[in-house]
């Protein structure tokens, strides 16, 4: 049997005192979309930064196609195929379009005209072609987060970690990024995605997790994880 994609054992966050992340274990498997769901603070944003080397684990276990990469560097962890997207859209805020793209090609295209086709056909694809000049800051909500998935999908992922992508979108926005989503499994690249729109996972998930102050206390199929008392209590049954 074959290596899931990823496997998190044990995973451990601490901010001081605070235990963000206490002891999470998360399976992925190759393909399919896993929603990662939770209230406010549950430690969604901390896993990713773990997961994807932005932020150094306090503890645990975190194997990408079966190599450790607990504490590796983000660059290392892009790679090997694993990239993730951010919930505040900041660091490329004073580029064009085109060159923050053209930023996440160059990971696998160092040659900076290639790098540049690949981040033109990708910003076309995700339907940003007309904005491809236009500096960041300055776009729409929808088209910040439209400019995260098209940065992450050009350093051509097999794991793409997707931080509310969703929010503040229009319900037609929405509908566009769910369609968008498919079309990207459907390439084969693995998603884990964070998002509080239920009506928007619960159709496009395969899998769902559910974290609430630092620890996993679902695991399993939507359908499942709509009717269960405790997910319903520390998340869904809130006003
Ligand atoms: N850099 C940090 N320093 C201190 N505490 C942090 C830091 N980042 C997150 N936290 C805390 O860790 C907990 C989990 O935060 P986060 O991962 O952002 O949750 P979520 O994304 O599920 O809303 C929260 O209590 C948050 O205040
Ligand atoms: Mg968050």
């Amino acid at each position: 049997m074959s290596a899931p994609l990823l496997e998190v054992r044990g995973l451990a966050k601490r901010f001081g005192s605070l235990r963000a992340l206490d002891g999470v274990d998360l399976t992925v498997p190759h393909g399919g979309l896993t929603a990662l769901i939770g209230p406010n603070g549950a430690g969604k944003t901390t896993a990713f930064g773990c997961i994807a080397g932005a932020q150094r684990p306090s503890g645990g276990s975190i194997r990408f196609e079966g190599i450790e990469i607990a504490g590796a560097a983000y660059h290392r962890v892009a790679r090997l195929g694993l990239v993730r997207t951010y919930q505040v859209v900041q660091p490329f805020a004073e580029m064009t379009v085109l060159d923050a793209v053209t930023v996440g090609a160059l990971l696998r295209r160092p040659r900076v005209a290639s790098a540049r086709d690949f981040a033109a056909t990708t910003i076309d694809a995700l339907g940003l072609g007309a904005k491809s000049a236009t500096i960041a800051r300055s776009l729409t909500i929808a088209d910040k987060k439209r400019l995260e998935l098209a940065r992450a999908l050009a350093t051509e992922p097999r794991l793409l970690l997707l931080d509310e992508v969703m929010a503040g979108l229009t319900p037609t926005e929405c509908a566009a990024a769910v369609e968008l989503l498919r079309t990207i499994v459907a390439r084969g690249i693995t998603i884990v995605m964070v998002e509080h729109v239920m009506e928007v996972l619960m159709p496009l998930a395969d899998h769902v997790v559910v974290l609430a102050t630092g620890r996993v206390i679902f695991d399993g199929s939507p359908s499942d994880a709509v009717n269960d008392p405790g997910v319903i209590e520390a998340y869904l049954g809130r006003p």
